[in-house]
């Protein structure tokens, strides 16, 4: 009834979402702990109106506000729901069964799951040390379709421009897509190299920096060429009128954003340093959460100690990401919280793993 390859895989496997009305701290999944605009609020109110017509196919007012504020002709643009969605075409507009996808590892795991949608062969490529690119492997992984995430998640890092823009340059004919799904928390953009690299691709979401997270919003910038392409595999009306005007609404309104995500990156240079003071290592962060990690140690019994206390974070269970838990930035007093119960937590392990030495001297 189903091809081999989907019966065979496993699910992609979302952070866990609680029902609402429970009340849990939620630093999961990477959302934005501050509410949308005003002026998106006053768009919702009005929404009722808007639904009785299909949406326009190209998400005209959207990609029109997007071409202002980005800088870009608007054929350069694409609107999806989600910019999960947008990868999804990608893959499915670049990669047939036995072409080949690269992207350094750990990363974001949908990459994995869409490979195996379309039967593509995953070239994964372990970071070099702190999380530097691999240029040199990827350029010789000569993949169909290149991904770096940038800021890269789970480990919140940030490749230089310089180097993505050697990557591009080195790969030729071959796309690459730069992930900027957290790249409003950051310093640099590769929007500024697609003038200079026809195979490029850059992503972006509302869902982080936005707080449109449920509103499913993601925009694609590339050559008009490739965007084209992409166009062919699109639904006809991916975005719904509410969420047009809503994306259009929330790009009128550039400074509330703005002013959130200093909020957020303020709280994460703080919580940086809490973490490490609690004996984490954690990577310099250009996102909105942080990696907290402790080199060999499973930290599986942490992250659900902490949920027993209402604490939601993000553990992978795999082996290059036991020993870490993915912590999205909340407010100061979220982050409170969490620090108090880490600092209980890691005091009780680290007397329980003493009484034990202790134990095996005697
Ligand atoms: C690296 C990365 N890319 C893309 C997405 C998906 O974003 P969206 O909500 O716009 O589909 C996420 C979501 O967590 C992400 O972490």
């Amino acid at each position: 009834m189903f091809r081999t390859a989907i019966k065979r895989m496993a699910a992609y496997e979302p952070g866990e979402q609680p029902r609402p009305g429970r009340r849990l701290i939620k630093l999961n999944t990477n959302e934005n702990p501050y509410p949308p605009s005003p002026g998106v609020r006053k768009v919702l109110a009005g929404a009722a109106n808007l639904l009785r017509l299909y949406p326009p196919p190209r998400a005209d007012e959207l990609i029109d506000q997007a071409a202002r504020v980005y800088r870009l002709p608007r054929e350069m643009i694409m609107a999806g729901n989600g910019s999960d969605e947008l990868l999804a075409m990608l893959f499915r507009a670049a990669l047939g069964p036995h072409h080949k996808v690269a992207y350094p590892l750990p990363t974001y795991s949908l990459y994995d799951t869409l490979a195996k949608i379309q039967e593509a062969v995953v070239v994964g490529v372990p970071w070099h040390h702190e999380f530097i690119l691999p240029l040199d492997e990827l350029v010789r992984a000569r993949a169909q379709l290149t991904i770096i995430c940038n800021p890269n998640s789970p480990s919140g890092t940030l490749t230089p421009l310089a180097e993505i823009s050697a990557l591009a340059k080195r790969l030729g004919r071959g796309l690459i897509v730069v992930d900027e799904a957290y790249v409003d928390f950051a310093d640099s953009s590769a929007l500024e190299l697609l003038r200079d690299h026809p195979n490029l691709i850059v992503l972006r979401s509302f869902s982080k920096s936005f707080s449109l997270a449920g509103m499913r919003l993601g925009l694609g910038f590339a050559h008009r060429e490739v965007i084209d392409q992409l166009l062919k595999v699109k639904d006809s009306y991916n975005l719904s009128r509410l969420a047009i005007a809503v994306g259009a609404q929330a790009l009128r309104d550039l400074d509330w954003m703005r002013r959130n995500v200093d909020r957020v990156k303020s709280t994460r240079e703080r919580v940086t340093g809490e973490l490490r003071l609690i004996g984490f290592e954690v990577p310099p962060s250009q996102a909105n959460f942080v990696m907290a990690r402790k080199p060999g140690r499973d930290l599986a019994p942490i992250a659900a100690a902490l949920r027993k206390r209402g604490i939601l974070v993000r553990h992978f269970p795999t082996p290059a990401l036991k020993d870490a838990m993915r912590i999205t930035i909340g407010t100061p007093a979220e982050m409170k919280a969490l620090i108090t119960a880490l600092r209980l937590l890691m005091a009780a392990a680290l007397a329980k793993t003493t009484r034990r030495g202790a134990a095996q001297v005697r």
